[in-house]
């Protein structure tokens, strides 16, 4: 008898931004509900506004469209909205960004949106089938001391938190910044990982390794340009989180067929794949498996590779993991052969 039709490959998200998947449609229904006004007339419109020159010019739309989050609701309904569309997207496990600094700022208490968020975890599990981790980020464009009042404004809620970030405009802003907040996460327990070499220089990445300790990069696809941090980050097994179709889009590199992930591979890096802000950037995560699998040629082996990687990356308990990485045997077995699409 042939295999039942296989969905996508078994994987797990790990570098995704949860204000990242606000959908235009979304965007629109909250900005109604809430009274906000947008700058914008249609969807479509908006949707017009994607199309970016580097990370800043994203970021100024992805912070002002946040705007529309307000309440625990939003938070609920954004982050169920993200779990629907990932669980038909292969997802597993999802360990989700979040930027509390850019509610604050807006006087929403960062309790309102680890609520909201929690609210919706709490059921993920059950009712889509995804485990999740939440990961708490620094605005590395906002000062240290912010980063370190946000840190203690969300102290009351750190058993909802497994990690904390660092993100946002990366040129000029290097983690070193970011030492004292990062050792005081470290001694709560909580694991750390940070943006690097994403824009910023190979330089970045050392920092995030060396002076904020981090157990995973996030992009990181520039320490190609060093020798030796790629040999560091070969021997020690860092993850590098990559996000191909966000550095399109965002011009980190000039087209996807001229991505580094083949060479990364190669060397010998645990690399994996992830969608990052996947509302702006014409992809979910099995999108950027197909995408990389397209422009790059990558073979099915090599796609589950990557999909093992990104459960031996993830911050998941060993059970779960092997179980999960059983999940990605078990497709393997039961498709050894060439489909066109998943
Ligand atoms: N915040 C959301 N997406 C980001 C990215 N790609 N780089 C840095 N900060 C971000
Ligand atoms: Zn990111």
């Amino acid at each position: 008898m042939p295999p039942a039709e296989q969905g996508p490959l078994p994987k797990a998200e790990l570098h995704l931004h949860i204000e990242g998947t606000l959908e235009p449609e979304l965007a629109f229904a909250l900005a109604e509900r809430n009274g906000v006004a947008l700058p914008y007339a249609t969807e479509d419109e908006l949707r017009r506004a994607y199309s970016f020159e580097d990370l800043q010019s994203f970021l100024n739309l992805y912070y002002a469209l946040m705007a529309v989050l307000r309440t625990e609701d939003d938070f609920t309904d954004l982050a169920h909205a993200y779990l629907a569309r990932a669980r038909h997207q292969g997802v597993r496990h999802a360990e989700i960004f979040f930027d509390p600094q850019a509610h604050t700022a807006r006087g929403v208490p960062v309790g309102t949106v680890i609520g909201g968020l929690a609210r919706a975890l709490d059921t993920a599990q059950e009712r889509y089938g995804i485990s999740t981790r939440l990961i708490m980020c620094f605005l590395r464009d906002e000062s240290a001391d912010s980063a370190l009042e946000t840190f203690e404004a969300a102290r009351p809620y750190l058993d909802r938190i497994t990690a904390v970030g660092l993100d946002s405009a990366e040129v000029g802003h290097p983690p070193a910044k970011f030492a004292e907040v990062f050792a005081l996460a470290r001694e709560a327990g909580l694991k750390c990982v940070a943006h690097a070499g994403e824009e910023g220089p190979a330089g970045y990445v050392w920092q995030a390794l060396d002076i904020l300790g981090v157990d995973r990069i996030d992009h990181g696809v520039r320490c190609m340009e060093d020798e030796r941090l790629v040999a560091r980050l070969v021997a020690e097994q860092v993850p590098l989180t990559l996000c191909p179709l966000s550095n399109v889009r965002l011009r980190v590199i000039d087209d996807l067929a001229a991505h580094p992930l083949p060479a990364m591979l190669d060397a010998g890096l645990l690399v994996t794949v992830n969608s990052d802000d996947p509302a702006y950037f014409g992809g979910y995560v099995d999108d950027n498996f197909i995408a990389v699998r397209e422009a790059l040629g990558l073979d099915d082996a090599t796609l589950r590779t990557l999909a093992r990687n990104s459960f031996r990356a993830s911050f998941l308990d060993e059970d779960t993991r092997a179980r999960y990485l059983r999940e990605v045997d078990a497709h393997e077995a039961a498709a050894p052969a060439r489909r066109p699409g998943w």
